[in-house]
């Protein structure tokens, strides 16, 4: 069977969507400029003007301790502090980004705020890159010129990420904050494709369910944002990825009963807080990310071909 292709697809959606399966660190700069606490503020000026960057990071063991961009340098130059040390003038608290987020992650942070960049660490919490809007949009335009040229090959059929030869369904469903009229479609296609290939009824619940927790989240709890399910031989997989608010502590979002949904919410016959550890229980593997005010991603496989499948189907 060939890819299920997604005629009524549109360029905001296909963004989204890339933007959840792209990370940090595929379009991040690795080339990056640091300095120590001890250069002087002409240091970096220096440094700024041969390279032709704005904004440098200050590091101590690897670990970002503040930033200078040009506009720190502009006022030491007006206020004669440019034999400083950096310490003293740089910006600190930097809010800086993980190279495993989602691409989404660094797209919000650049929404929310008003940063021209972000310095990317990695698990360490050590400097590995930087990214700007720039990077994003070049990234962006990258892929999506090359799916183009792929879809214009294959005669205007979508294709899934490279790397997905076995895939028989892939779809990604667009979901508005509250619209909850919109939940359920995904699960509901979900629950066809794999019925009509037969999969076992345990095995269709189980990811059905899973899919349509994720579904339901992103509406009641999300600005919005996109859903997709990627089905091939071996597995069902379920991304689920919003553009924030995030969710402040995960452990606890993930604890039975607990809900910060809202009367209304409550009154669609939601906010009961078993979502997420349902997901997770129903899931062969999960895994959830999520940063304040940059977004949450949640994933979740399901496998087919299991032996609760093949006993399911013997009766
Ligand atoms: N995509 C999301 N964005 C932000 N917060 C989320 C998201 N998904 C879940 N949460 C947070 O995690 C909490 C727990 O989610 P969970 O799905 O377990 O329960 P619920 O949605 O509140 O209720 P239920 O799923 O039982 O109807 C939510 O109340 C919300 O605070
Ligand atoms: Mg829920």
């Amino acid at each position: 069977m060939s890819p299920v292709q997604q005629p009524e697809e549109d360029i905001s959606l296909r963004i989204q969507e890339l933007a959840g399966n792209l990370k940090i660190r595929d379009v991040m700069t690795r080339h990056v400029f640091a300095v120590t606490r001890t250069c002087t503020m002409r240091d970096v000026q220096t440094i700024m003007k041969n390279n032709a960057i704005s904004g440098i990071p200050v590091v101590d063991s690897n670990h970002v301790v503040g930033m200078v961009s040009v506009h720190d340098i502009m006022s030491a130059f007006e206020q004669d502090w440019m034999a400083d040390a950096v310490a003293d003038h740089m910006t600190t608290g930097v809010r800086t980004l993980s190279e495993e987020q989602p691409l989404s992650f660094a797209m919000s942070a650049f929404s929310k705020f008003p940063y021209r960049r972000f310095p990317v660490v990695n698990r360490k919490n050590e400097l590995v890159g930087m990214v700007t809007l720039r990077n994003i949009n070049v990234a962006l335009i990258q892929e999506l010129s090359r799916q183009l040229a792929t879809m214009e090959t294959e005669g205007g059929r979508v294709t899934p990420p490279a790397s997905s030869d076995s895939c028989i369904f892939y779809r990604t469903y667009r979901l508005a904050r509250y619209d909850f009229e919109s939940g359920g479609k995904a699960s509901a296609e979900l629950r066809e494709q794999l019925r009509v290939r037969g999969v076992a009824p345990k095995t269709i619940r189980r990811a059905a369910v899973a899919c349509y927790e994720l579904e339901i989240n992103i509406i009641a709890h999300s600005h919005g944002g996109t859903l997709t399910l990627y089905i091939d031989r071996d597995c069902v997989r379920i991304t689920a990825n919003d553009f924030g608010p995030g969710i402040p502590d995960v452990e606890q979002a993930m604890t039975e009963g607990y809900s910060t949904a809202n009367d209304w919410i409550r009154s669609q016959g939601f906010g009961a807080g078993m979502g997420l550890p349902n997901t997770k229980r129903l899931s062969d593997e999960f895994a959830i990310q999520s940063g304040v005010d940059m977004g949450t991603m949640i994933k979740s496989i399901v496998n087919l071909n299991t032996s609760e499948e093949l006993s399911d189907e013997s009766k």
